[in-house]
This record gives structure tokens, sequence and C-alpha cells, in this order.
């Protein structure tokens, strides 16, 4: 098992889900790294909690999108997305009554799904915003 290595088919052509997907490719390795080094329990709840928190938020921002232009499959794409969250929470209360080792079994899912989702389920509504007028970059760097 390793790290996630960004890879530029996992750009789905719009910059602000692209930049947010990255975030999140960057504290799920953040959370592989600090079980690698062996963490305290306490640091790896925290990474835990960090990954689950911005999962939450991107989802919101990206299911609004999808909403503010009337994307077509919204209901399946927001499914997906809570069920994601319902096996995450399901493992991390696992991990907080005490069984550690569960810990590569989220990383495992949180990789794998993740990947899976932006390149199966991302990409399919991509293309339908941006015809429908999704600003698809910035010039500047707001972040
Ligand atoms: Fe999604």
């Amino acid at each position: 098992m390793d790290v996630i290595t960004w890879k530029p088919e996992y750009e789905i052509g719009i910059q602000e889900i692209d930049e947010q997907h990255k975030k999140l490719v960057a504290l799920i390795n953040n959370f592989y790294t600090t079980l690698v080094r062996k963490g305290s329990n306490e640091e790896v709840a925290q990474v835990i909690f960090e990954v689950i928190d911005y999962t939450k938020v991107h989802f919101a921002i990206e299911e609004c999108l999808l909403r503010m232009f009337e994307y077509e499959d919204y209901e399946n794409h927001k499914k997906g997305h809570d069920v994601f969250v319902e096996r995450v929470l399901a493992i991390d209360k696992r991990f907080r009554g005490g069984d550690a080792s569960v810990s590569m079994e989220l990383f495992s899912l949180l990789r794998d799904w993740l990947i899976q989702h932006i390149q199966e389920k991302d990409t399919q509504y991509a293309p339908v915003l941006l015809k429908r007028g999704v600003k698809k970059s910035w010039l500047r760097k707001f972040w």
C-alpha cells in the first residue's frame, strides 16, 4: 500500500473541484504517513477527523454546484456521497471504540473510493456543467 500519487487524468476540468480533490488527496496521504510513522492514537484520530471534515465540506460544495446547474443525475450522485460518508463514519466509530487495526482499512477505502468516484462519477458531471457555463479556471490564484 502506498500514498496516492496525483495524476493529470484525475482532473475533471473544473479547477475549483480539481483543487479540492487535490487537497483531499493530500489529507488522505497525511493520514497514511501518520499511520506508517506510527503516530499516537490521538494523532491518528485528529488526521481522520481532518479527512472526514474536509470530505463533508467538499461534498456539500459539489452537491450545491450540481443543484445550481440542475444536473440530472443529482440524486444518484448525492446518494453515492451519503453512502460513502456512512461507511467512513462506521469505521471511524470502530477506531474510536479502540480498534486501531481498522485504520489501514479506512485508508484503503478512502483511497480507492475517492479515485474511483472521481474517474467514474465526477467526470460525468464535469462536461455537463461546463456546457451550462460553470467557470473552468481562474487566472488568479485565490488560495
Ligand atoms: Fe462527487
